[in-house]
């Protein structure tokens, strides 16, 4: 076997087939993998990364709409969901928001905070990227790029089979991320390495994704199409206040993307549309009015939303005055609980996430090390855990991966 050749290279179209000796090899140069390289290189490991394309963190690339939301200052175990919630909670507390902060800064690279704790780049998402490259390069680990893995097999040391040729390392740390975006190198890869080492993986689904609601129910909704509105979506328990955004196909923005996390197949999604009041008693406040429900509605909500929205709920178009009793309760109702049953989901071709995926209960929250499988890691969104949506997914990547970067 040839010795390690070369660390701190980044190989990216040698063709040469070799077979390398490493410490330590990852699978996945994307957030949690590079992250975690760099962590273990630093410790003086020898590192190989293998990616499947031909550069580096393309996820990284588009998210945040190309700014990447890098974290968030109040990521918290509340902030993800997983069959075991405590999980994440000892690799959250040992790398932080502010650590992360703290490494974008030594990089000079200008942030804001948009909303709600959410921190992005000032400039491009590119730069999470090119940090993280830096850092593996400053701790000599390689990257290997176009390389397709065929499999892998364990003796005293784990095998690594790839078109680029073979690796042998004691530890094997899988970061091959989740099943979303499949154009940007997503795999079923690290559900299979799991299972092929007899451990656990949940049932996945797509998550922080726009809900359909089938054709006919779309067309009735083709007036509000466009539009959003600042409302509280909830489901099953879960309720999070931001914009709704009605799509030609379904919904959409923020608010529906966190509660698709808690969506599955039959289960309704309830909007309040007047969070800011109890809907009964403002209607009721606004009774001896002149003005039309619509109109009303339209001081609190986009004017083409309430008109169409009063229409697709055969709202009577007379004055609030003229309201019986019963219509006005059942307006009250439809503004603080409409329910919608949505069809489906717009599937993992357009959601930010995957859920499920390596079952915890596999795994050391310490180390991120399979306790059946000594010597193999799983880091980020191949895990079940996942964040909501506002950088909670990248603080996982950092957090597991600095977790297991400390002891592969
Ligand atoms: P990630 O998917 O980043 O990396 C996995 C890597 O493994 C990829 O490079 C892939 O090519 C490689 N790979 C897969 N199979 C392989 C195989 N068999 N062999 C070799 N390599 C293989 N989160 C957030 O916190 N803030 C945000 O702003 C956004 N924005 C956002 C936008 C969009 C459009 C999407 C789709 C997602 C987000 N996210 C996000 C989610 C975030 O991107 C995601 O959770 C992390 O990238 C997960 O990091 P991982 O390293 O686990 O997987």
């Amino acid at each position: 076997m040839r010795p390690f050749g070369g660390p701190g290279d980044i190989i990216s179209v040698e063709r040469e087939m070799l077979t390398t000796a490493a410490d330590v090899v990852v699978i996945g140069a994307g957030a949690a993998g590079l992250f975690c390289a760099a962590e273990a290189g630093k410790r003086g490991r020898r590192v190989v990364v293998l990616e499947r394309n031909t550069r580096a963190g393309k996820k990284i690339r588009i998210s945040g709409g190309g700014r990447c939301n890098f974290t968030n200052l109040y990521s918290s175990s509340a902030s993800f969901i997983s069959a075991n919630p405590h999980f994440c909670k000892s690799a959250l507390a040992r790398y932080t928001p502010a650590d992360f902060i703290r490494l974008v800064e030594k990089y000079r690279i200008r942030f804001h905070e948009k909303k709600l704790g959410q921190l992005f780049c000032d400039g491009s998402a590119q730069q999470i990227t090119n940090m993280l490259l830096e850092e593996c390069r400053r701790a000599r680990v390689t990257v290997i790029y176009d390389c397709a893995v065929g499999g892998v097999e364990r003796d005293d040391s784990f095998f690594v089979r790839t078109n680029r040729g073979d690796f042998s390392a004691a530890s094997l740390v899988i970061a091959t991320g989740g099943l979303s975006i499949a154009p940007l190198g997503a795999t079923d890869f690290g559900y299979r390495i799991a299972r092929q080492f007899g451990l656990r993986v949940r049932a996945t689904r797509p998550g922080l994704v726009p809900l359909t609601l089938g054709a006919e129910r779309s067309a009735d909704f083709k007036a509000l199409s466009g539009v959003s509105v600042d409302a509280v979506a909830s489901c099953h328990g879960a309720e999070f206040r931001e914009n709704v955004l009605v799509t030609h196909r379904g919904l959409s923005g923020p608010a529906i993307l966190q509660v698709s996390s808690y969506w599955s197949p039959g289960d309704e999604i309830v909007l309040n549309l007047v969070p800011d009041e109890d809907a009964c008693e403002w209607l009721a406040s606004q009774r001896g009015r002149e003005v039309t429900l619509a109109n009303l509605l339209a001081q609190r909500l986009p004017r083409r939303f309430a008109h169409a929205w009063c229409e697709l709920h055969a709202l009577p178009p007379r004055p609030l005055r003229q309201y019986t009793d019963e219509e006005l309760s059942r307006a009250a109702r439809l503004l603080r609980e409409w329910r919608l049953v949505p069809s489906g989901t717009e599937g993992y071709a357009k959601a930010e996430v995957t859920l499920g995926g390596v079952d915890t209960d596999e795994l050391s929250s310490q180390t991120m090390e399979a306790k059946r499988a000594p010597g193999l890691y799983f880091i980020g969104e191949v895990v079940d855990v996942t964040g909501h949506l506002g950088g909670h997914n990248f603080q996982w990547a950092w957090a597991s991966g600095f977790a297991a970067g400390q002891s592969a």
